[in-house]
C-alpha cells in the first residue's frame, strides 16, 4: 500500500501504480478499489483483521446516494454488512453492526464521525473511483461500465445540484419545470406521457399562491433513478417523487415513518427489521397502491421497468427524537 497523505481532512494514498485508484482511510476503516471490487477492512472488537468485498458498481451507486443526500434519514445500508447512520451532526460508519450474525460473532465495528469529515472522504472516494463512462445515478441500461482501471472522471455527474423546491415546482423563484431546453428530455420509458400543463386562473394578486403543474410530465423528464426530489414543501411535509429502474442501490433503514405512492408500473419491496435484518415483508406495489414503511424497518425496492414513485417524508428535525422517547409512533396508523 502507498503511504497516506493528508488532503484537507481526507486520508488518501497516492494512486495505485497498476490500476490507478487511491486508497482511503477513515478512522479504523480502510477502503480500496480494484478493477471489479471495493474492499473495506477493519479490525474487529477482539483485535482480528477482517475485510468485506462489494461489487464496485453497487458500491458506487450506494455511495452516490449517501453523498448526494447528505446521509439521508436514518440508515443507509450499502448492503447487509456496511453502511452509515445519520445523527444529523455526526454520522456512524459501521460494518456488521446491523447484521445479527456478525454482531453476535463480535466481528462488527461502528465508529462515529463529524459529518464534514466523513462527507469529504466519501466525496473524494466517489470522485476518484468513478470513471468517465459511468454515471452512478443512471439506470444500468443508460450508462457505461463501472469496471476496469482508472479512466478519466465524471465529476459533473457526481455533483449535480439536488432538486429541492422551496414551496412548489414551477412557482416564481422556485425549482423550474423540466424541459428539453433545460437538458431534460423525456425518458424512453415515458414517451406516452402527456406533456400538457393544467390551466391556472388565480384571482389577481394570487398568481404566486395558486399553483398546479403536471407531475407525470415532470417525472417523465427525470434523467436519474432512485433520487427523490422535493416537488412541494408544506411545513415539514415533503413530497419527494422519483423515477425508479433496476434496484434501489441502498437498503434504507428508517428513523421515521415514510409513505410510498406507486404512480405507475410496479416496484417490489423487501422489508426487514432495521436492527437485525430479519425479513418482515414482501410488498408488491402496483400503479395506484400506497404503503407506509414503519420507523423500525429497512427496505429495498426492485423496479423491473422505469416507474414513478412518490415518497412522502415528514422532515421534522425533532421526529426521530420524539420516536426515541416514545412520544411519536413508529407506525402510521393502528387498526
Ligand atoms: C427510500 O429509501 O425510501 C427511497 C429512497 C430512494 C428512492 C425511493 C425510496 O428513490
Ligand atoms: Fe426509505
Amino acid at each position: 500500500m502507498n503511504a497516506p497523505t493528508d488532503i484537507a481532512k481526507v486520508l488518501a494514498s497516492t494512486p495505485d501504480a497498476l490500476h490507478g485508484y487511491k486508497t482511503f482511510t477513515l478512522g479504523s476503516f480502510n477502503f480500496r478499489r480494484d478493477e471489479y471490487f471495493v474492499h473495506i477492512s477493519w479490525t474487529t472488537r477482539d483485535g482480528r483483521p477482517l475485510s468485506h468485498t462489494m461489487d464496485a458498481g453497487n458500491f458506487l451507486r450506494a455511495l452516490m446516494r449517501d453523498v448526494a443526500w447528505g446521509f439521508f434519514y436514518g440508515g443507509v445500508n450499502f448492503d447487509h454488512v456496511f453502511g452509515t447512520t445519520n445523527h444529523y451532526k455526526t454520522v456512524d460508519l459501521y460494518a456488521g453492526t446491523y447484521n445479527v450474525t456478525m454482531k453476535s460473532a463480535g466481528v462488527d465495528l461502528l465508529e462515529n464521525f463529524e459529518t464534514p469529515q466523513i462527507a469529504a472522504t466519501f466525496a473524494q472516494m466517489l470522485d476518484d473511483w468513478t470513471n468517465e463512462a459511468f454515471d452512478p445515478f443512471s439506470a444500468p441500461q443508460e450508462t457505461g461500465s463501472p469496471y476496469g482501471r482508472k479512466s478519466g472522471s465524471n465529476t459533473p455527474k457526481l455533483t449535480r445540484a439536488r432538486e429541492l423546491a422551496k414551496r412548489c415546482v414551477g412557482l416564481k423563484d422556485d425549482l423550474n419545470l423540466r424541459s428539453d431546453a433545460r437538458g431534460a428530455p423525456i425518458n424512453r420509458a415515458f414517451a406516452d406521457v402527456p406533456q400538457d400543463q393544467p390551466e391556472l386562473h388565480p384571482e389577481p394578486g394570487f398568481e404566486n399562491e395558486v399553483h398546479a403543474f403536471n407531475l407525470f410530465a415532470f417525472l417523465s423528464r427525470s434523467q436519474v433513478t432512485w433520487n427523490p426530489s422535493f416537488t412541494s414543501v408544506v411545513k415539514y411535509s415533503f413530497m419527494c417523487p422519483t423515477t425508479e429502474e433496476h434496484i434501489l442501490p441502498i437498503i434504507h433503514a428508517n428513523d421515521r415513518v415514510e409513505w410510498f405512492f406507486q404512480m405507475c408500473d410496479e416496484i417490489h419491496w423487501d422489508c426487514a427489521d432495521k436492527t437485525t435484518g430479519k425479513p418482515l415483508a414482501r410488498v408488491i406495489m402496483k400503479a395506484g397502491d400506497m404503503a407506509a414503511m414503519p420507523a423500525y424497518c429497512r427496505h429495498q425496492g426492485y423496479s423491473p421497468k422505469r416507474s414513478m414513485l412518490l415518497v412522502w417524508e415528514n422532515g421534522s428535525p425533532n421526529l426521530v427524537y420524539e420516536i426515541e422517547k416514545g412520544e411519536s409512533p413508529e407506525i402510521p396508523v393502528t387498526f
